[in-house]
């Protein structure tokens, strides 16, 4: 395919799971040479137009990577025409996209946890409720998945 390949991380909210993810595949990506469009929206509306959790800022900040400028949005319809991926970060968000997506829509998706070996149809559990070690948690899962996602991407 000559077009770069483009991704699209979708969560409940948009402020906690799919901005790590969002950034964790800019990172691999860029790490590997990739060219890549990646961008994340959540199912929700409640955080349009905000900025991430601060845990997650702080998650991944302690990776180096600043995602403060990240802004919250939902995702539409006509995402499944601009993505050649949508990937969902549980398997609510999976069944709400399976919903809404336009018949013959050119995204393909998938949740991410099939993209790591072993933990196929698992869910990235929503650290929203819980301590900082849930957005660790989710960091090592979506990190896990964003290099297996470029090796995938960079073969095809
Ligand atoms: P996310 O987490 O889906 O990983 O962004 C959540 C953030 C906010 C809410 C739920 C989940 N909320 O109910 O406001």
């Amino acid at each position: 395919m000559s077009q770069i390949p483009s991704v699209l991380f979708v969560c409940l909210g948009n402020i906690c799971r799919s901005p790590l993810a969002e950034a964790a595949l800019r990172h691999e990506a860029k790490a590997a040479g990739l060219d890549i469009l990646v961008d994340s929206a959540g199912t929700g509306s409640w955080h349009i137009g905000k900025g991430p959790d601060p845990r997650s800022c702080d998650e991944a900040a302690r990776h180096g990577i600043d995602i403060r400028s990240y802004r919250a949005r939902q995702v539409s319809p006509a995402d499944f025409a601009r993505f050649d991926r949508i990937i969902a970060l549980d398997s609510t968000n999976f069944a709400d996209l399976r919903r809404m997506a336009p018949s013959g829509a050119k995204a393909r998706l998938s949740l991410l946890l099939d993209h790591v070996p072993g933990m196929k149809g698992q869910d990235v559990a929503d650290p929203y409720y819980g301590g900082p070690e849930g957005f660790e948690t989710t960091w090592q899962q979506v990190s896990a998945a964003a290099r297996n996602l470029v090796a995938e991407l960079a073969t095809r």
